[in-house]
């Protein structure tokens, strides 16, 4: 097979910041994709559904020119988020979730929820309404090592909310772990999770090889052999539990070369060919599109894109680094070849 077209396909989880950055990289993305659930973690945060809608009309703006690409909006959970936010993302009609983020996990997760309790009626409420939840499954505490972070989320907190919030659905976002995939195989059909292409592609090991590669780290941070297996086997098992969603994290050069990098993979120039290279090492081109273009839809309760991309198996390389704002980033794979190239842009 040298070729495949696919129904044109969404990312389920994508950081696309704001301004001048904004404009440097959503363009990649819109290539690829009909729609992309745009994360809310600028700073400052995206916590009510007013500063959705403002924050959208950016994105769109952002867009190249004769783009057909919607953004998806989500909200920023905090320990005060009212549940009459989640009346009011409902009635916008363009929040399709909100995010949890424990405080202080991630990048810009410092206003996130310190104490599940004060998150209860906000859940209520989306479970109510039909809003998704979508999971930033770890602990932050320092007694846990970087690396159960995820499991022991799971065993503490999103167990508890799935049990207490039966018909809420809850995405886990980018899952690392085997337990993680163990986990959303074992709930019903409410309970899903993204996976990322640094996951699918890469152990940890990648993150030291000859140095500290910086371009590698995110968080949840690269796990174990074993752990990319049970990503792998998941993503293209065929369950409608597991889709796309890049985690695209752009950061600046300079910001992740440094003594004290940030966290995130910026994948969004590669997105679907990247997606193709772990499916096709794992001999499973056939099962991509539910992946990339079906699961995620059907999840959110969103028809499916109408259109098509194509990829053809003509090895290329992303650009060592691209323009970022006024400064440079360093991509996924930058200057590394990738098997699969996108033959038809969806867009310019
Ligand atoms: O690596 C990450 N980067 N993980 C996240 O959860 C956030 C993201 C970011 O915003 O940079
Ligand atoms: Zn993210």
């Amino acid at each position: 097979m040298n070729r495949i077209t696919l129904t044109r396909p969404d990312d389920w989880h994508l950081h696309l910041r704001d301004g001048d950055i904004l404009r440097s990289i959503v363009g990649f993305t819109a290539a690829r994709f009909g729609r992309a659930v745009i994360m809310p973690n600028l700073k400052p945060p995206v916590t009510t559904t007013s500063l959705a809608v403002e924050y959208r009309k950016r994105v769109v703006a952002a867009l190249p020119a004769g783009c057909s690409f919607e953004p998806l909006m989500t909200l920023y959970l905090t320990d005060n988020t009212p549940a009459a936010e989640v009346d009011r993302a409902v009635a916008s009609g363009v929040v399709c979730g909100i995010k949890y983020y424990p405080a202080g996990a991630t990048t810009n997760a410092d206003c996130g929820v310190t104490t599940l309790e004060r998150t209860f009626a906000v859940l209520e409420r989306m479970e109510e309404l039909g809003l998704v939840l979508q999971v930033h499954g770890e602990v932050t505490d320092d007694g846990v090592d970087v690396f159960d972070r995820e499991r022991v989320f799971i065993e503490r907190h999103l167990s508890r909310i799935v049990a207490r919030y039966p018909a809420l659905r809850v995405v886990l976002e980018h899952v690392t772990t085997r337990e993680g995939v163990q986990f959303v195989d074992s709930q019903p059909g409410t309970v899903a999770a993204t996976i990322t292409p640094q996951h699918l592609l890469l152990n940890r090991n990648a993150l030291f090889v000859g140095g500290i590669r910086p371009h590698h780290y995110c968080l949840p941070v690269l796990k174990r052999e074993g752990d990319r297996l049970a990503l792998l086997e998941a993503a293209t098992s065929g369950s409608q539990k597991y889709f796309l969603g890049t985690d695209s994290a752009p950061h600046a050069r300079g910001d992740k070369e440094s003594a004290c990098g940030c966290a995130g993979v910026f994948s969004a120039p590669a997105a679907i060919e990247l997606y193709a290279e772990a499916f096709d090492q794992a001999g499973a081109l056939d099962r991509l599109q539910a992946f990339a273009s079906h699961h995620g839809a059907d999840f959110y309760r969103l028809a499916r894109n109408s259109g098509s991309i194509s990829l053809v198996r003509d090895p290329w390389r992303p650009a060592a680094s691209y323009p970022f704002g006024d400064r440079d980033i360093v991509p996924f794979f930058a200057a590394e070849a990738i098997g699969w190239r996108l033959d038809n842009p969806g867009n310019p």
